[in-house]
């Protein structure tokens, strides 16, 4: 593609999305009780979700049709832009063709509305008044704010607090859509009292605010539970970006050689790869690279095991690749990064062989970020500017070898409300973590045995 972008029209936006669970190469292990320990069915996830998503839970359906009302929502933003890096491969020398997606340039700065807007429509449809959720980078938390704000639903954000304080603005964001925010760990749950009593300066995790979150949802009838990763109608939703990458590459007459993306529980990837994971199990040769903060390394560093979701031991026990459910990351700026899972679906298809992991230290991701920037224009937010590390370092190889690849990778968000990590990078204040063993150690010893 000579053009630097590529913008689909509304008429291709997807009218389904896509169900990888149709096509896995083996079934997902079942979801189970954290009691019993024997599989879950429906009305166990009652109290939190509305059926609809239970049923694209579990569906074996290959495609599962979006609805109207959330198609009219996505056309807010969607079909969104897909760009050639013409500048950045020029300041890398390297013969590689390098494409993003660049989900920022929906509302709420990310990927994360492709799900927001279709949980709100389903818990609308169903009757439900509130929805509680958490929020680590800020992103996730706005998205679910705007969806309520569409389809007329209060919001209880609970923000893991090392986020609140390092973004006030994402804060101002959500109350200004309607949203009602608490820094967690806060005092409003149980949860959250409890660690607050045992750890009082505790930054929070993405672990600790959705079992104040999950909580909120149990103990109130008018409310039900959102989670914006990790679960399989979550990166379902999140197809539409495949989808559409699938259709631009048709358009210009290309096909990526690599697919990248970055990893906290999961979304952004699996929205990006899925629908070329379903080329590949027909027998396509194409990489997917899930890249992961070395700070939080679940897929290369955890194990593949039955865990809970949150960090108390609330939720339903899910295999994944995990780093142990009461493991709280150090406080990196990608703050959609720092969890100790990872989505059940990714995890089985890393564990298959058919996704790789890579785990990456925070400044040389701010140094691609910088280098991205500087060249492309877009500020990158520290999410996804791992994997434009990867991606950098894709098509530095390609300079070495002579190869000339296809790389895309995922640009799911903005990062103009992370200038205070940015600040830390430029003025040389950014740490990189050494992976925490000890703690990952000790935190996995609480991992139940099934
Ligand atoms: C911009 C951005 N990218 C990525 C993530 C990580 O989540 P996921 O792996 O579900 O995409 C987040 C999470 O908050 C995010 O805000």
């Amino acid at each position: 593609m000579d053009d630097t972008k590529l913008i689909l029209e509304e008429k291709d936006l997807p009218k389904a999305w896509y169900n990888i669970q149709a096509d896995l190469p083996k079934p997902l292990p079942p979801i189970m009780h954290p009691g019993t320990k024997k599989p879950i069915g429906p009305d166990d996830l009652a109290p939190l979700f509305p059926m609809a998503l239970i049923g694209q839970e579990v569906s074996q359906e290959r495609w599962i049709e979006i609805p109207e009302e959330v198609r009219e929502v996505y056309k807010l933003w969607r079909p969104t832009p897909l760009f050639r890096a013409h500048r950045l491969e020029k300041a890398l020398n390297t013969p590689a063709r390098i494409y993003y997606k660049y989900e920022g340039v929906s509302p709420a700065g990310s990927h994360k509305p492709n799900t927001a807007v279709a949980q709100a429509y389903y818990n609308k449809q169903q009757g439900v008044k509130r929805l509680s959720t958490e929020t680590g980078a800020g992103q996730w938390g706005s998205a679910l704010a705007f969806a309520c704000r569409q389809f007329e639903l209060e919001c209880k954000v609970y923000m893991v607090k090392v986020s609140y304080q390092q973004k006030p603005y994402r804060r101002s964001m959500m109350e200004t859509w309607g949203a009602s925010v608490v820094a967690s760990p806060s005092r409003d749950t149980e949860a959250g009292r409890s660690i607050l009593a045992e750890h009082p300066n505790s930054p929070g995790s993405l672990g600790i605010a959705i079992s104040e979150a999950v909580e909120d949802a149990a103990k109130r009838e008018d409310t039900k539970y959102a989670l914006g990763s990790v679960l399989n109608h979550v990166l379902m939703h999140q197809t539409v970006i495949g989808q559409e990458c699938k259709l631009a590459f048709e358009k210009i007459g290309e096909y990526p050689d690599m697919v990248i993306g970055c990893v906290g529980g999961g979304s952004s990837f699996g929205g990006i790869a899925f629908p070329f994971v379903k080329d590949k199990l027909q027998g396509r040769n194409i990489q997917l690279i899930a890249v992961e903060p070395e700070a939080a390394p679940s897929i290369t560093r955890g194990t593949y095991t039955y865990d809970f979701g949150d960090a108390v031991g609330m939720t339903p026990l899910i295999k994944m690749f995990t780093l142990g459910h009461s493991f709280v990351p150090p406080a990196i700026h990608a703050g959609g990064l720092r969890y100790h899972g990872m989505s059940p679906l990714i995890s089985l298809l890393c564990d298959e062989g058919i996704i790789e992991a890579r785990a990456v230290h925070q400044n040389p991701v701010f140094e691609a970020a910088v280098l991205f920037a500087r060249t492309e224009g877009i500020v990158p937010a520290p999410e996804p500017s791992h994997a434009i590390r990867v991606a950098i370092d894709e098509a530095i190889k390609c300079r070495e070898s002579g190869q000339r690849k296809t790389i895309l990778f995922n640009l799911c968000g903005h990062g103009y409300f992370d200038m205070a990590a940015y600040d830390a990078y430029l003025s040389g204040r950014l740490e990189d973590y050494a992976y925490p063993r000890e703690e990952v150690e000790a935190a996995m010893k609480s991992v139940p045995r099934l």
